[in-house]
């Protein structure tokens, strides 16, 4: 039985100026001095990562990014590159949110690329899955995710795969105050583990698996309690110092 270490993962989205994260930081950092036994991450703005790697790099608050480029540098106007993440201190990237699918349309092929570029460049890509209301109704769901880990992972080694973390997030579910439940979300994360182990094996028992979707203080333990659930990834409730701490508190 593999022991992989839970994951609390913030996803602060398009939101807090520099003052506000330093800020957040600031009280974040003396509530979570003594927290052990679980990673906590939080991924910032682009243009909150020096203030955060300035806070929080000598802290066990790990700092990620929320998109990337695939390429370390070029003509790509507008991207960040992975060279430029791991100078500011981020050990993890977020790749493929439904938010950049639908909104910046996104592909599978390039989602791939990132993934990939992640771990070339030492970076654990958070990958992003979930199905949409529609395929959810027409009972499509797990072949939809399936489909998405198959394309999205495809290629890498079983090294690779045992390092990379996986977040199930429900379109239907983010922000939207609707949790999926403790035992749909649990299907959906073992579904995924076993794609996974189609495809690499044991790896499978060593990535971590995240759920994602109105996880908050309230819903964290019993989400967390799931055997294939290792963590949460966290949008609306990472904002609040308070209830962050609290949700860390009770994902323990
Ligand atoms: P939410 O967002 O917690 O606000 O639903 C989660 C996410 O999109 O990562």
């Amino acid at each position: 039985m593999v022991n992989r270490r839970p994951l609390i993962a913030g996803n602060w989205k398009m939101n807090k100026t520099i003052s506000e994260a330093r800020d957040f930081a600031a009280r974040f950092l003396e509530n979570t001095a003594d927290i052990t036994g679980l990673d906590i991450l939080i991924c910032a703005p682009f243009t909150n990562l020096p203030v955060l790697k300035e806070e929080l790099e000598e802290s066990i608050v790990h700092i990620g990014a929320q998109n990337m480029h695939y390429e370390t540098k070029g003509a790509y106007t507008g991207e960040i590159s992975p060279l430029m993440l791991k100078e500011l201190a981020c050990t993890y990237v977020i790749i493929g949110h439904s938010e950049r699918r639908e909104y910046f349309k996104e592909d599978d092929e390039i989602i791939a690329k990132k993934v990939k570029a992640a771990l070339e460049n030492g970076i654990t890509p958070i990958l992003c899955v979930g199905e949409n209301l529609s395929l959810r109704e027409a009972g499509k769901a797990q072949d939809f995710v399936r489909g998405q880990v198959e394309k999205d992972l495809a290629g890498l080694t079983a090294a690779e795969l045992s390092r990379i973390v996986v977040a199930y997030e429900p379109i239907w579910a983010i922000g939207t105050g609707k949790t999926a439940s403790a035992q749909d979300a649990q299907q959906m994360c073992a579904a995924i583990r076993s794609t996974v182990a189609d495809m690499a094996g044991s790896a499978a028992q060593e990535m971590r698996i995240l759920y994602g979707g109105s996880a908050k203080s309230g819903n964290i333990a019993e989400l967390m309690a799931q055997p294939d659930i290792d963590g949460g990834l966290i949008g609306g409730s990472s904002l609040d110092v308070q209830e962050f701490t609290q949700l860390i508190q009770n994902a323990r």
